[in-house]
Parts: structure tokens; C-alpha cells; sequence
């Protein structure tokens, strides 16, 4: 575990313990101080409003190079503007429209937080530019080799800025709860496309120099770009998909529910405000499924698979446009309100076009995870990180990354609608994200709300506790579990399998999610001959569905089902999405006899893996420690 001190000397000695908040004494300033534990800024002295990007991509140095001007909003009395950076090295800082540079200091560089750097403002100053460039170890970028792309020709890049890694390769006020408005001017070789979290091009610029907008404020976790070679297809005048031409056809054809998806998510919860949403399908290192980036969802290519059976991740990726990009989470604390939210969300835009069996067959699985999660945190001492409010001080909030935020606030979520009503809890759902729009919200304030809003007008409907979800660890009694009657049948499928071997399991027409339930269902203590019945039967080991192939190569590991090994290691070197990657290094790694496996394959794929990947599984491996050694 990477382990940081924030040392109070230091930040008093830096004038930055007034950041921490709780000192302000007008009511405005307090108002404004934002107390995040994972930023430097002071935003009570002064904002950004507005950033002017002016970048140069390097694939040679892997290096981006240029410069950030601020408009910057000032508290009376302003004396510092104060931004978050790391691994960033600055040659030059201006005021106003001056040439010459000023003087600057940097804090303690922190492993996790990085590096504060403070400007002395002068009483006339409104615009702050700082020349700088990246690090190629920046962690919220990864330099693609062509071999790593589906086309195998070009390099291609990307940047990953949640949670706190934009600082990484912008210096920014680093905080969800500080947002502003950029423009971006983005040189890159001539012949490569490049989009930003803005509004896009949609064909490629002859000189290789494009330019970018987005006129409503954001946090900078939501700042994006993304460089290599790539095309545009639009499904209409609002919605569409990037992709490498090796993977536009597969992609257009997998995604082309986006719009109904878009219609779906508005007459639920009022209009999309960001223009135009596209997809941008990267390269199979991508460590997420997804994330949001405002007007282009960044999407891993493993989500492709043929029909269409793994697209609820683009609802997800399309609610957060109203649960996260609209109302942000103030602190990475608050994670819960982004991401319990939009699982919700997502299920009910699902629900709306595939119907309630549909929807509830992802509710199940997620509550799976949830259940598995929950003994795991128990049995390891972490009930801390059951509770729905965290308290990541003094930590990596990529900690506070785990199923309790989606899948305990999902369910939070969907008690209150089964207590109030579906009718009720939508017009509460939809004053919440109009009233909160383009603003930070925290756990605290949603409490406030919901019992204004929902619980006092229910009339006595509302009964449950949301204190006992929000502040407590694990589920508190007598809450509504998810069903499904169409997964009840698999898990009775599996189960007549371990009694009676696979001629009575037929697999056939099943959807994918049933499918997943089946493996999911299947025991840890299998033998060798079972895992070779099913395999041989229903093809397990060569499945292309990646959460089909996931599930299984995990109960080969479990299960020593050591003919499905060589598809292991092709997958793990292929794929980077850390939710299969972790628990496939996990089993092997518990496992006495696949632990050298598990380094054998590490060693190759690791080169290839971004830095969210590989920093969770360089502790599994204790890679770090081997290599000093
Ligand atoms: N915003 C998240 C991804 C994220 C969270 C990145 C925290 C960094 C820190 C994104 O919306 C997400 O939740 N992605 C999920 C997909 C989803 C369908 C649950 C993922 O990547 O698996
Ligand atoms: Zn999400």
C-alpha cells in the first residue's frame, strides 16, 4: 500500500492549513472553502473559472508540453492561487498578459497527492499561465505502441484523470468540487485524431492542430483527451462512436442502441445538457469499462461482444451525464452520491428499453458482488469501507474505488423508491439533479434533501434509515433484496450439474447475463474432470463475451483446470481492465500452485498495462518489494 503523510508543519509552514477549511470566518468564504482531503488548492483565496489549454503530443518523448493560462476568481484578500500537480515539471509562470516569469514555490512532493505549487498574486492579477510539460511516467497517461492498438500501425494515447490524476498532466485545482469552463488547442501529428471532453471534431484536421470548447464548468477528474488513430461514425445528429478503423464495424454495430439509451435517460430525468454524445472505444489497455468524460465516454473494446449483451455499460457511462457530470461528488468521501446514483440510473434506463426481467438480472449480479465484497472487507477488517460516507484522508481515494458505492447505494437507492413509490421518488430524483446541477454535493446535503423532499412528504411511507446505510458498515436489516426468477433458474441449473453431471444443463438461447449467473453459481472445490465436461461441452475456455471468459478462467485458476491456462495468459496479456485483471492475479496468487504462473504472465503483460492497473497489482504480486530486493 502506498502510504503518504500529509505533515501539518509543512502545510502551516506553506500557509496552506487555512485550506483545510474550517477557520473561514465570513459566511460567503465558508461557503465557498471546499474541505477535499486529496487537494492543495484554496479555493477560498482563489478559483479557476476558466482554463486555456495550449498542448504540443510528443509520441517520440512521450512528453505533452505547453502551456494552462487561469482566469482566476479572487476571495478579498487573495494572496496565492494554489494548484494541485505532479510529476509535472514547470519553466515558466506569468501573470496577466506579462512576459517575464515569477517566482514560485513548491511543497513537499507527496507520493499520492503530488507536488502544491503557489503563486503570489498581485492585487491586479486575473490571469495566471503556466509553461510546463509531463513526465512520461504521468500517471494519468498511457503511450500505446502501435502493437498494443487493434490497427497494430500507429501509437495512440490516452489520459485516465479520475480521481485525482489530472494533476498529473494538467497543474489544476485538483478537486470535484471546483469546476470551470476550458478551451483546448491540441497539436498532434499530422494524419491522427484527437478528442478532448468537449465538443469534437469529427473528421481528422489537415495540419494536425485541433481545438476544443466546453462551455459548461467541469471538475477537472472529468478532464480528457485522447490522440491515435481514429475515426468517427455518427448514429445521428447527437449521438455516435469513435473507433479504429480495424474495430469501427464491430463497434457501430454493438453501440447503436446509444440513442434509445439517450431518449430513455431524458424522459426519466429531464434533458441531456452537454450537446452531443459520443463513444470512444480505446485500446483493450483502457484500466475501466468506462468513464464518462463529458460529450465522449471513454469505453474499453471488451465490452464489444457481438450482441450487444454488455451495453448497460453505456447506460451507466450516459447517466453519469446527469449523476456525477451535473451533480458531482464534493469530495472522493462522497464517491457514493457519482456512483450509487448512476448504477441506479442505469438500471432504469435498461429497465425502459429491455424490460424489468432484464434490469433485474443486472441487479442480482451486482448484488452478487456486493455480497462477496462485503464478507471479503469483513473477514480483512475493513468494515470502515462498508460505510457509504468514506473517509479517505491521508489515503489514495482509488481506495475508496470498491462495489460499496455502486451496489450498497444502488440498493439504498432503490429501497427508497419501493417505500415512496416509483412516482414520488422520480419527481425527488429529477428536483435533485436540477437543483444541484453544475454543482458539488455531499452526503450531508443529500440527507437534508431526501428528508425535505421525499421522506417528510411520503407520509409516513419512507420508514427505512438512511443514516443506518450512510454511517454504518455492511446492510442494515430488513431491507428489499434484488430477484430474478430467470437467474433463480440457473443457479438450480448449476446446481443439478455438481449433483448429476452436465447431460441435463442446456445452455442454449440463454442471454449472457444468465450465462454469467451459471458460472457464478458453479462451486470453488470442482474437479478437473467437471471443469473438462463443461468446457468440452459448452466451449468455456474459447469464449469471446469477456465477462463470460473472465468468470470461467477465474474457476479454472480456483479449480487447477490447467488446459484453460495458455487462454489465460493470452487474456491477461491482451486485456488491461483492472476489474478482470485484479481478481484473475488474486486466485492465482492464493493459489500455491499458480503463484509462478501468475509472475510468469505478469512479467509479459505488465509493460503493457496502465498505471491504475499496475499499481493495484504490483501489491498483489509485491512486485515493488521483489524488484528492490
Ligand atoms: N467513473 C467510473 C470509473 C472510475 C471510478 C474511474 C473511480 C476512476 C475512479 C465509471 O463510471 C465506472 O463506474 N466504470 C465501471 C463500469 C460500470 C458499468 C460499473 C467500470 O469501469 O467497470
Ligand atoms: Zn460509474
Amino acid at each position: 500500500m502506498k502510504k503518504y503523510i500529509v505533515q501539518g508543519a509543512v502545510l502551516a509552514s506553506l500557509g496552506l492549513l487555512a485550506a483545510c477549511g474550517n477557520t473561514g470566518k465570513n459566511k460567503d468564504m465558508e461557503k465557498k472553502i471546499v474541505v477535499d482531503p486529496h487537494s492543495y488548492s484554496k479555493p477560498g483565496e482563489a478559483l479557476i473559472k476558466h482554463l486555456d489549454l495550449d498542448l504540443v503530443v510528443d509520441f517520440q518523448k512521450k512528453k505533452l508540453s505547453g502551456k494552462a493560462s487561469y482566469a482566476i476568481e479572487k476571495g478579498a484578500d487573495a494572496k496565492e492561487l494554489v494548484l494541485d500537480s505532479r510529476d509535472i515539471t514547470i519553466s515558466k509562470i506569468t501573470l496577466n498578459q506579462d512576459t517575464a516569469g515569477v517566482a514560485f514555490a513548491t511543497g513537499v512532493p507527496d507520493e499520492v497527492l503530488g507536488t502544491p505549487i503557489i503563486i503570489k498574486l498581485k492585487p491586479e492579477t486575473e490571469k495566471v499561465t503556466v509553461y510546463y510539460e509531463t513526465s512520461p511516467e504521468a500517471a494519468a497517461l498511457q503511450w500505446l505502441a502501435p502493437s498494443q492498438t487493434a490497427g497494430g500501425k500507429f501509437p495512440f494515447l490516452f489520459t485516465q484523470s479520475q480521481a485525482i490524476l489530472c494533476r498529473t498532466w494538467i497543474p489544476v485545482q485538483d478537486s470535484p468540487g471546483i469546476r470551470f469552463t476550458y478551451d483546448a488547442k491540441v497539436t498532434v501529428p499530422v494524419g491522427y485524431m484527437a478528442v478532448m471532453s468537449a465538443s469534437n471534431p469529427t473528421e481528422r484536421s489537415a495540419d494536425g492542430v485541433y481545438t476544443f470548447s466546453q462551455k459548461k464548468a467541469v471538475p477537472a477528474y472529468l478532464m480528457a483527451l485522447a490522440v491515435g488513430d481514429f475515426d468517427y461514425h455518427a448514429y445521428d445528429d447527437r449521438t455516435g462512436v469513435y473507433a479504429e478503423p480495424a474495430t469501427m464495424e464491430a463497434a457501430a454495430f454493438e453501440f447503436d442502441e446509444t440513442r434509445k439509451m439517450l431518449d430513455a435517460a431524458e424522459a426519466l430525468y429531464g434533458p441531456y445538457d452537454w450537446g452531443r454524445y459520443d463513444l470512444l472505444v480505446l485500446p483493450p489497455s483502457f484500466p475501466f469499462g468506462g468513464m464518462e468524460n463529458p460529450c465522449v465516454t471513454f469505453a474499453t473494446p471488451s465490452i464489444i461482444a457481438g450482441d450487444k449483451s454488455l451495453n448497460s455499460l453505456v447506460a451507466h457511462e450516459l447517466a453519469h451525464s446527469w449523476s456525477g457530470n451535473l451533480v458531482t461528488n464534493r469530495t472522493w468521501n462522497d464517491f457514493w452520491l457519482n456512483e450509487g446514483f448512476t448504477v441506479y440510473f442505469e438500471r432504469r434506463i435498461m429497465e425502459s428499453i429491455y424490460g424489468k426481467d432484464y434490469a433485474d438480472m443486472l441487479s442480482v449480479l451486482g448484488y452478487g458482488d456486493l455480497k462477496l465484497t462485503l464478507a471479503e472487507m469483513q473477514s480483512t477488517g475493513q468494515q470502515d469501507d462498508t460505510k457509504l460516507k468514506l473517509k479517505l484522508d491521508g489515503r489514495d481515494p482509488d481506495e475508496g474505488m470498491s462495489d460499496i458505492a455502486y451496489e450498497k447505494g444502488y440498493l439504498l437507492l432503490r429501497n427508497l423508491e419501493l417505500q415512496s413509490g416509483r412516482e414520488a421518488f422520480d419527481v425527488f430524483l429529477k428536483a435533485w439533479f436540477k437543483d444541484f446541477a453544475f454543482k458539488g454535493a455531499d452526503t450531508e446535503e443529500f440527507l437534508a434533501y431526501l428528508d425535505e423532499n421525499l421522506i417528510k412528504k411520503s407520509e409516513g411511507k419512507v420508514t427505512l434509515d438512511p443514516k443506518k446505510w450512510i454511517y454504518e458498515p455492511g446492510l442494515p436489516d430488513g431491507f428489499v433484496e434484488p430477484t430474478s426468477s430467470r437467474l433463480q433458474k440457473m443457479k438450480a441449473m448449476a446446481d443439478e450439474f455438481v449433483k448429476s453431471g452436465a447431460d441435463k444443463v442446456n445452455l442454449d438461447s440463454l442471454s449472457s447475463h444468465e450465462i454469467q449467473f451459471f458460472l457464478r453459481s458453479l462451486p470453488d472445490n470442482m474437479t478437473a474432470a467437471q471443469m473438462s465436461q463443461l468446457d468440452h461441452k459448452f466451449h468455456f475456455t474459447a469464449r469471446k463475451n469477456s465477462e463470460e471468459a473472465f468468470l470461467w478462467l477465474r474457476l479454472s485458476v480456483i479449480n487447477n483446470y490447467a488446459e484453460a491456462f495458455p487462454a489465460l495468459d493470452k487474456f491477461l496479456v491482451h486485456v488491461g481492465r483492472r476489474k478482470f485483471v485484479k481478481p484473475l492475479y488474486e486466485a492465482m496468487v492464493k493459489n500455491p500452485s499458480t503463484i509462478e504462473l501468475a509472475n510468469q504472465i505478469y512479467e509479459k503483460a505488465r509493460p503493457g498495462y496502465h498505471s491504475v492497473t499496475y499499481n493495484t497489482i504490483d501489491e498483489i504480486l509485491q512486485w515493488n518489494t521483489r524488484q528492490q530486493q
